[in-house]
């Protein structure tokens, strides 16, 4: 299978992918990083592990439109089985979502449906949750709205702020996104009419 990585910044959920993938051999490869920045700080990471990387700067593009067509033809170019949204931070047009139907994922860093959007952290912390979290779904045309495949809960803790909370979760996000992964390479998750199948045999 040819996974295609999208990313905009650290890039660490696609390294735990990037590891993972290597120490349990998938059936799979990691046929690109693509980024909509050129100082996104995970391409050095994919360089440096042998895969392709390219960038399509979205600022060099007058609209969406044009940047999701530019973006497709660039990860079309590596026939990718499965599209990886790994803090990729672009919102993407209906028909970009739609070429990718039931092939694209997406980590959020909240226990969806709540938290939509971005300041996850903060958002969880002035709410007052007891429990906080990250989920990988499917993506589809309303923005972290898509079917849920996993979620990781963490506890919320008296004294914790927007940095001790978001290393918790992303302790886990690096659990669970290469394990939603894994499942698609080796075809036991799908999503069929907006259901999510999982056989764990
Ligand atoms: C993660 O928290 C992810 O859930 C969110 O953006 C962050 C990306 O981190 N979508 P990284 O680039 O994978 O380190």
């Amino acid at each position: 299978k040819n996974i295609v990585i999208l990313i905009s910044g650290r890039g660490s959920n696609m390294e735990a992918i990037v590891r993972a993938l290597q120490a349990e051999r998938w059936p799979a490869r990691i046929a690109a990083v693509i980024s909509n920045r050129a100082d996104a700080a995970g391409l050095a990471f994919a360089a440096g592990h042998g895969i392709p990387t390219a960038v399509v700067p979205n600022k060099e593009y007058a609209s969406r439109e044009a940047f999701d067509a530019a973006l497709q033809a660039e990860i079309d170019r590596y026939a990718p089985d499965l599209v990886v949204l790994a803090g990729f931070m672009r919102i993407l047009t209906a028909p970009f979502v739609a070429h990718y139907a039931g092939r694209m994922l997406n980590i959020h860093p909240s226990l969806l449906p709540l938290f939509p959007g971005l300041g996850t952290h903060a958002q969880a912390l002035a709410a007052g949750v007891r429990e906080h979290g990250a989920t990988v779904h499917f993506v589809t045309a309303e923005l972290d709205h898509g079917p849920t495949v996993l979620q990781a809960a963490v506890p919320v803790l008296p004294d914790d702020t927007v940095e001790t909370l978001s290393a918790r979760v992303l302790e886990q996000e690096h659990v669970i996104y290469p394990r939603a992964v894994r499942w698609f390479v080796e075809d036991r998750l799908t999503m069929a009419r907006g259901a999510v199948q999982v056989n764990h045999q």
